[in-house]
C-alpha cells in the first residue's frame, strides 16, 4: 500500500502545512483496509515526527498563525470581525461580545472546529470555557453527533475509569450491569473533559493511552473497543505549573493542547460590561416574569468597575439577584454584602481588599477605550435625538447595519423610545 510521504512537501514549517500533513496521515489510516505491522510502525514514526514539529511551534506561533493563516489584507474593526464570522455562518451558541481577545479565541475555534485536533481551553472560572467547547462542537462536522461532557474534578478516583470507559457486569461490587462509558457515548461526536487539571495521575495515564490508540477497554473486560471521539478539554488551572509540581503529565498536556485557546477574564474585556448587564437584565426580567429593573447611577458605576473574580457567571448571577430582590430600581444595598462598598466611602478609600476588586483605568489603551465609548454614546444619543428615536432611520443615515446599531444601543443601555417623548410626533415609527 502507498503510505503518506512526509518529505514530499516543502520544508517550511507552517501551521496550515502541518495540519494538512496530519489530515493526509489520518486519511491514509481511514482508508487503509489492512495494515502490516511494518506499515503501522512507519505511520507511528511519522505521526511522532509530526507531533514534534507541532510542538516546535511555540504557543504564540500556533495561536497567531492559526488566527492569521488566511492573511486578512486589511485590519478589521471588532464589529467587522464579528460580521465576517456571521457571514461565514459561524455558530456562536449565544457567545457575544466584540472584545478583540474574545474574537481571537472565536476565530481560532472557527479554524479548529472542522478538524479533529484536540483543543485545550483555559481561562479563569466563569469565562465561558464550556460555552467555547460547545461552539467548537457546533461548528464542526460532528455537530449532529453526541456532545458528552465529563467533569473530571467531580468523579471520585475509584470511579473515574468506569465513568470514562464503562464496565462489565460484575467487574466490581455494585457493577450489576454492563455499562457504556462516556468515551463510547461520545463515539463519532465530541467529548468535553472539563476541569482536566483535577484528573488524578492514574486517570491521566489511561486517558493518554486512549489518545494514542483511540481504543478503550471497559473495566473488567478484555474486549478492545475502537472509539472516535474528538477531545476538547478545559481547565482554570495553570497546567504548566501543575506539570512543574508533578501533578499533571507533560506528555498529556502536549497531546491535549495541539490547539490552545485562552479566554480573557471579564476585567480584560471591561468595555463589554454594559452590554452584558443589558443582556442579562433582559434575560432575568423574562425569566422572573417582571419588568427590567432600573439601576441607580452609583450601582451602575459599581457594576461597571467591579473586578468580577467569577467573571461572566458572577455578573449574570448578580444581575439575577438584583432582578429578584429589587423593586423598580436596584441600588448598592441589593448587592451581596461581601462585595458591597460601604455607604459614603469613596472607592479610593475602600479597604485594600475591596479596593483591589475595583479596576483603575490604568493603561493608555483603557483610557482611549473609555474616551471612544463616551464618543460612541454621545454620537448615538445625538443621532437618536435627530431622528426622533427611529432606529431604522438612524441606521440609514449612518449607513450602518440595523442589528449592529441595535447592539450598540444595548451596549450603552440606550432605549430608542426615550428619544421619542420630548419631540413632537414627526412621523417616525421607531424600531
Ligand atoms: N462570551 C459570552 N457571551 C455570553 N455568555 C457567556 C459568554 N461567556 C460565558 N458566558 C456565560 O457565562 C456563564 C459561565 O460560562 P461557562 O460555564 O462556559 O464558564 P466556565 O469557564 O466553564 O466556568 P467554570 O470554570 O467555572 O466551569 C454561562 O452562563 C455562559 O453562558
Ligand atoms: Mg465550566
Amino acid at each position: 500500500m502507498k503510505l503518506y510521504n512526509p518529505g514530499g512537501r516543502g520544508s517550511v514549517m507552517s501551521y496550515a502545512g502541518l495540519l494538512e500533513k496530519i489530515e493526509i496521515l489520518s486519511s491514509t489510516l481511514r482508508w487503509a483496509s489492512r495494515l502490516e505491522r511494518a506499515d503501522i510502525e512507519k505511520l507511528l514514526r511519522q505521526s511522532h515526527a509530526l507531533r514534534d514539529e507541532v510542538m516546535q511551534l511555540s504557543h504564540k506561533e500556533r495561536f497567531v498563525q492559526a488566527a492569521t493563516s488566511d492573511a486578512e489584507p486589511v485590519e478589521q474593526t471588532p464589529g467587522e470581525r464579528r460580521q465576517a464570522l456571521l457571514a461565514r455562518s459561524f455558530v456562536f451558541e449565544g457567545t457575544f461580545g466584540d472584545n478583540p481577545k474574545l474574537l481571537d479565541a472565536l476565530e481560532v475555534a472557527e479554524k479548529a472546529a472542522p478538524t479533529d485536533l484536540p483543543v485545550l481551553i483555559d481561562g479563569e472560572s466563569g469565562t465561558g470555557k464550556e460555552l467555547m467547547a460547545k461552539v467548537i462542537h457546533a461548528n464542526g462536522s460532528r455537530a449532529d453527533k453526541p456532545y458528552i461532557s465529563v467533569n473530571c474534578g467531580a468523579i471520585p478516583d475509584n470511579l473515574l475509569e468506569s465513568e470514562l470507559f464503562g464496565h462489565k457486569k460484575g467487574a466490581f461490587t455494585g457493577a450489576s450491569n454492563d455499562r457504556k462509558g462516556k468515551f463510547e457515548s461520545a463515539h463519532k461526536g465530541t467529548i468535553f473533559l472539563d476541569e482536566i487539571g483535577e484528573m488524578p495521575l492514574t486517570g491521566q495515564v489511561k486517558l493518554l493511552r486512549v489518545l494514542q490508540s483511540h481504543e478503550i477497554q471497559r473495566v473488567g473486560s478484555d474486549e478492545i473497543i475502537h472509539v472516535d471521539a474528538r477531545i476538547v478539554a478545559a481547565t482554570n488551572k495553570n497546567l504548566r505549573k501543575l506539570i512543574e509540581e508533578g501533578t499533571f503529565r507533560e506528555d498529556l498536556f502536549y497531546r491535549l493542547s495541539v490547539i490552545h485557546v485562552t479566554l480573557p477574564a471579564l476585567r480584560e474585556r471591561k468595555d463589554e460590561i454594559p452590554l452584558l448587564l443589558a443582556y442579562y437584565g433582559d434575560e432575568a426580567a423574562e425569566a422572573l416574569k417582571r419588568r427590567p429593573i432600573k439601576m441607580t447611577p452609583r450601582l451602575r458605576d459599581f457594576l461597571l468597575n467591579y473586578a468580577y473574580p467569577g467573571n461572566i457567571r458572577e455578573l449574570r448571577n448578580l444581575v439575577y439577584r438584583l432582578a429578584c430582590l429589587a423593586g423598580e430600581t436596584a441600588d448598592i444595598g441589593h448587592l451581596p454584602e461581601d462585595i458591597r462598598p460601604k455607604a459614603g466611602v469613596p472607592q479610593a478609600s475602600l479597604p485594600e481588599t475591596m479596593a483591589s476588586q475595583a479596576i483603575a483605568p490604568s493603561s493608555l489603551s483603557d483610557a482611549k477605550r473609555a474616551a471612544s465609548d463616551e464618543a460612541e454614546r454621545a454620537f448615538l444619543e445625538r443621532g437618536l435625538t435627530e431622528v426622533g428615536g427611529t432606529v431604522a432611520e438612524l441606521a440609514r443615515r449612518c449607513d450602518m447595519n440595523r442589528s449592529h446599531l441595535q447592539m450598540l444601543l444595548k451596549k450603552h443601555g440606550i432605549h430608542s423610545k426615550d428619544f421619542r417623548k420630548p419631540r413632537p410626533p414627526q412621523g417616525g415609527a421607531g424600531a
